[in-house]
Formats: structure tokens, C-alpha cells, sequence
């Protein structure tokens, strides 16, 4: 699922994840990385910086290559911290950004951004629901349901 997100994504495009404790958003991420072409073993939670950066690897196309932010509110004490932690260059830098536990700082967030709620089932399975906010979340949901080879329920 991640990968079919990753494939649709281009520089600007904030992902934001909402979800409990191991619901599968780094996971989900890891997707989202490897559909841009950057290796998935490099992708960790952030923990001590709070944003990661990943860098497709070099090849293909004469486009520089993807970069992602990954960005994990986790152990952010305020939302006020968000500015010192190099959020505004990130969302200025042309990166993709992927942000876990995006409620913590929810005012933040651009206007357009894509939402997706992911939550676990019983039997380990996942439940994943995407919400868009503006005109570019909505073609990045849709795209997606296509990729993924699934069924859009308008709500
Ligand atoms: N789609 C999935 N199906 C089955 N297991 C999954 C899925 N996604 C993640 N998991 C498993 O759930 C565990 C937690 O996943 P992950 O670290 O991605 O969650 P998280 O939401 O990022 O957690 P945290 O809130 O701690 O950051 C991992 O052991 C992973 O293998
Ligand atoms: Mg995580």
C-alpha cells in the first residue's frame, strides 16, 4: 500500500498519520520510501532528531532525485517545538514528508495534505483510511485507490 502511495507522490506532498502505538505507520512509510525509489532499510523512526531524510537513489529520468522527510512527533513536548526542529525548511525544501503522530501538531500541517488513519485489527491485520483535505490530497487519495487496485467510498 505504501509503495503504491510513494509511486504518486512528488515534492511538496505532506502525508500525515494518524494511528495508535505499532499500528503500522512507520511501516507504512517504508512503502511510501521504497515507491520513490529510496532503499527501505533506511528507514527508522526518527528518534532523537524527529525528521529523517531519505534520498532515492541516484538513476532514472533526468529529475533530481526524491528526497523524504520523515518526520515522528512521538516525543515532541509541545507543538510550539515544531518550528526549532526544522519543520518550515522541510516543508519549503521540496521534499516529500511523511509526518507519524501528525495530531500532535495538527495546526501545522498545510492546508492540503493527505490524512491516513491507519488502526489495527484483530489477527494482526490493518485498517487503512485516507481522507483528503484539498485538491491535491483528493487526486493523491483517488490516484491511490487506483494503484492499490481498490474501491473509493465517497464520504
Ligand atoms: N500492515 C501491517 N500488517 C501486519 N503487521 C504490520 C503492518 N504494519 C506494521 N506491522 C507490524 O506492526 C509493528 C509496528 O509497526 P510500525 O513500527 O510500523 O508501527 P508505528 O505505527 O510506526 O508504531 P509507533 O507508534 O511506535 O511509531 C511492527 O512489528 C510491524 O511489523
Ligand atoms: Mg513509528
Amino acid at each position: 500500500m505504501g509503495e503504491a502511495l510513494g509511486g504518486l507522490l512528488q515534492p511538496g506532498d505532506v502525508v500525515a498519520l494518524f494511528g495508535e502505538l505499532g499500528s503500522g505507520k512507520t511501516m507504512l512509510v517504508r512503502g511510501i520510501a521504497a515507491g520513490l525509489g529510496c532503499p527501505r532499510g533506511d528507514v527508522h523512526s526518527p528518534s532523537f532528531t524527529l525528521i529523517n531524510e531519505y534520498v532515492a537513489r541516484p538513476g532514472g529520468g533526468g529529475d533530481l532525485p526524491a528526497r523524504v522527510a520523515h518526520v515522528d512527533l512521538y516525543r515532541i513536548r509541545s507543538e510550539d517545538e515544531l518550528p526549532g526542529i526544522g519543520w518550515d525548511e522541510v516543508l519549503h525544501s521540496r521534499h516529500v514528508v511523511a509526518v507519524e503522530w501528525a495530531e500532535r501538531a495538527l495546526r501545522w500541517l498545510p492546508p492540503d495534505h493527505l490524512r491516513v488513519t491507519l488502526e489495527t485489527l484483530e489477527g494482526n491485520g490493518r485498517r487503512l483510511r485516507a481522507q483528503a483535505t484539498g485538491p491535491r490530497s483528493v487526486q493523491l487519495a483517488l490516484g491511490w485507490v487506483e494503484a492499490a487496485g481498490l474501491e473509493a467510498k465517497a464520504s
